[in-house]
């Protein structure tokens, strides 16, 4: 790994063994972008790719030289004004009301390691020797600002870290209306954008399409990263599929309003902007002022989008994700939402746990109802504390014990963001809910969001929390977020400072997670926004774990937990299985069905236990059994996708251990094919010249390369349910040494 600068061709080569990204300091003192893509042998200079002459109808950078126009430029951190009429990667409203700036280059550091970003989510190196970094520094001499455009490279993994940071010295006020975190100009367009768009209850649904000269993107304006778009694209070439061809996949660590913009110009030629969305953005800078972006992690695969999945799950289970739970096997739950909503007794509850504990769960989690005058969606959001004794006589810690001693760990639910009109909170501060003056605030489920962008208010939050979390045994927190952002207006900010009220909300949120967690380390945190509306690599530096959809059907959940994968571990995802028929679908499933897809997640059940058969029952038993003493290659292997829920009726996922000794493989069909074809699952990443035994049985051991060249022969016996509409098949493979 390095980042050399070449002093005569003025050069950077940022690289390892498996992709190089080459920038230059153009003539004009501004960087242009030379390559990104798979490892280049590094060499003194790489000027000839820059190629963007000047075309008919061009401006030009300087008088009587008619070779540099920033149209049709590459460049690293483009603007808007001079020359480039394509969409910016920053815009600086200056106190003359101009928006041209001159950002040249004026120095830069390399450095071992990756520094952290204050107040913000990002990943991380635990050695030095992880990441290299590399910050150059632009000067406007005009208006006195420095732009530090940031790089990490790690070591052994295809991935580049980028973000900016602003530092107005002064002489004038400036103001920051764009400030992408990355900008990335790419030769041709010959690509398909891969992007997760959804919905609640569908989130994460996997999109692709050709790009087009113009503008193609995603983007978020609800306040929150939203179950709409997920702060993700890639871009393919056409001919990539899971595990061949190029793609470059970019994830955006953060849980606010995004913008992820991919233009392609008339002369073929790609630009990709990733940052926090501009149109709800306005930060002004006083002199000595700094603004720093969220991070953008790159990602190049050459081998297909399981490649870039894997380098983006290894890097966000262990470098992004901290703490306690990082990478320890998580609880098997069960939570008793569907099972009761908000209609609960103590005795109901305690016999859901019970129950649980019976089959082997490990957490009780105790979800909505149990705080203030709640008893329905209109009332108590943001009274975190039990005023209703008739409901719980004993309060949390009464209750919490209770469950502790029936050998369960407990977790209780919050949603810290929110509030209710009939609240004490509300009734003692109107005034802390984000709304607009003489304007009709919009409720969403009967709630409004508390300014999180005011320190009063998060530390208002973070008082109640804390006792509760502080005088019960609660092992876990289930933090909710169910709406979006509306009539945005902070009413402790001057008119000049609204602007900042969306960024600053988020950042509100971080700083009561990081507290929080200090407070708390070995408290699991799962993130949760009205199911994944929030599920974003930002929440998953506080929260490991993130409930994954309220869709808890398990054909949807095929779906979900795919397009989910592209970008996040099976650690990272909370999957349940719930009762029959569907809550949000009405399908009846087999449990087994069920099951073998909440395997692929932090396992759980969100139902009322007692309700099973006695057979069901045994087969939760059985279920749960089977998850602990599998979880940690589930949670850890390298996941593959081998067969698409958005392509055909079959699905196919597994995992492989690290060692390849062991994998597990998920095998699902949801419509049933009369008289089928015969059918082979060709499986990936497992040892060629290892022995392994399918389901322990003799009579199937196979060599893993017949496993990878000619795939599992699946037989009808291998599924539950007789086979039928949503059965589905799990398989363990073990090196057959490993049996004995
Ligand atoms: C959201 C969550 C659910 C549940 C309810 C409680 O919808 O996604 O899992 O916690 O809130 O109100």
């Amino acid at each position: 790994m390095a980042i050399v600068f070449h002093e005569e061709s003025k050069e950077f080569h940022i690289y390892n063994n498996e992709v190089s990204y080459i920038i230059k300091i153009l003539e004009n003192n501004q960087l242009g972008n030379l390559y990104y893509g798979k490892r280049l042998r590094d060499r003194n200079t790489f000027a000839h790719l820059l190629q963007g002459d000047l075309k008919p109808l061009s401006a030009y950078v300087f008088e009587n030289d008619y070779k540099l126009s920033l149209q049709h430029t590459k460049q690293e951190y483009p603007s808007y004004g001079t020359t480039d009429f394509r969409y910016p990667a920053f815009e600086i409203k200056q106190e003359n009301g101009s928006r041209v700036t001159n950002f040249e280059y004026h120095s830069h550091k390399i450095f071992a390691g990756k520094k952290k970003l204050d107040g913000l989510p990002a990943t991380y190196v635990e050695e030095q020797t992880e990441a290299t970094t590399l910050e150059i520094t632009l000067y406007d001499s005009l208006i006195n600002t420095e732009i530090v455009l940031s790089y990490s490279i790690y070591e052994n993994r295809p991935v580049i870290t980028r973000n900016t940071r602003f530092i107005h010295k002064g002489n004038s006020k400036v103001i920051l209306t764009r400030t992408m975190s990355a900008a990335v100009d790419l030769p041709d367009s010959d690509f398909e954008m891969v992007h997760l768009a959804g919905a609640w209850s569908r989130e994460r649904h996997v999109k692709v399409r050709k790009l087009e000269q113009g503008t193609q993107g995603i983007h978020s304006m609800t306040g929150t990263s939203s179950a709409d778009h997920n702060p993700f694209i890639a871009l393919k070439r056409p001919n990539t599929d899971e595990t061949n061809g190029e793609v470059y996949g970019f994830s955006f660590i953060y849980s606010g309003n995004h913008l992820e913009q991919v233009e392609v110009d008339t002369f073929d030629r790609t630009r990709v902007l990733i940052g926090i969305h501009p149109d709800t953005f306005e930060w002004p800078l006083e002199d000595g002022e700094e603004f720093q972006t969220p991070e953008v992690v790159m990602v190049y695969s050459s081998q297909g989008l399981n490649k870039m999945s894997q380098s983006f799950h290894n890097l966000y289970r262990s470098r992004l994700a901290r703490g306690y739970w990082r990478e320890k096997p998580r609880p098997t739950v069960i939570n008793n939402w569907e099972a009761t909503e908000m209609d609960f007794t103590v005795e109901k509850i305690l016999s859901i746990a019970s129950a649980g504990k019976e089959l082997g769960a490990e957490l009780f989690v105790l979800d909505d109802g149990w705080f203030g005058s709640r008893n329905h969606d209109k009332a108590g959001l943001g009274d975190w504390y039990v005023t209703n004794f008739n409901k719980l006589p004993e309060g949390i810690t009464g209750l919490a014990n209770k469950v502790d001693e029936m050998g369960l760990k407990f977790g209780l639910w919050f949603e810290p963001e929110m509030v209710n009109k009939d609240s004490d909170l509300y009734r003692n501060h109107p005034d802390w809910i984000i709304s607009t003056p003489n304007r009709r605030s919009s409720p969403s489920r009967n709630q409004y969001v508390l300014d999180f962008s005011r320190k009063e208010v998060v530390d208002y939050i973070y008082g109640l929390m804390e006792k509760v979390l502080s005088e019960s045994k609660i092992s876990y927190v289930k933090w909710d977020m169910n709406r979006y952002i509306t009539e945005c207006f902070s009413n402790d900010k001057t008119a000049e400072d609204q602007g900042k009220t969306f960024h600053k909300y988020v950042l509100g949120v971080y700083s009561l997670y990081e507290r929080l967690i200090a407070r708390f380390p070995y408290i699991l945190f799962e993130s949760c926004s009205s199911g994944g509306a929030r599920f974003d690599p930002g929440i998953l530096y506080y929260a490991p774990q993130g409930w994954t959809s309220d869709d808890t059907d398990a054909v949807e959940r095929l779906k979900i937990q795919y397009g989910t994968s592209f970008v996040y571990p099976v650690s990272s995802m909370g999957a349940h299985v719930s009762a029959v028929p569907n809550h949000q679908v009405g399908r009846i499933t087999p449990i087994e069905t069920r099951a073998n897809v909440a395997y692929f997640g932090a396992f759980g059940y969100e139902m009322d236990l007692n309700t099973l058969s006695v057979e069901e029952k045994e087969k939760v038993k059985d279920q749960i059994e089977f998850y602990k003493s599998h979880r940690e290659l589930l949670m850890n292997g390298t996941f593959y996708r081998h067969l698409s829920p958005f392509e055909g009726q079959v699905t196919a996922w597994s995992v492989v251990a690290e060692d390849k000794s062991k994998a597990i493989v998920g095998y699902y069909k949801v419509l049933n094919v009369p008289n089928d074809s015969w059918k082979r699952l060709k499986l990936q990443g497992l040892d060629p010249n290892k022995q392994y035994s399918l389901n322990g049985n003799p009579s199937r051991i196979h060599y893993g390369d017949e496993l990878m060249q000619v795939g599992i022969i699946i037989e009808d016996k291998d599924f539950c349910a007789n086979a039928g509409d949503f059965s589905s098949a799990i398989f363990v493979l073990k090196e057959i040494e490993a049996l004995n």
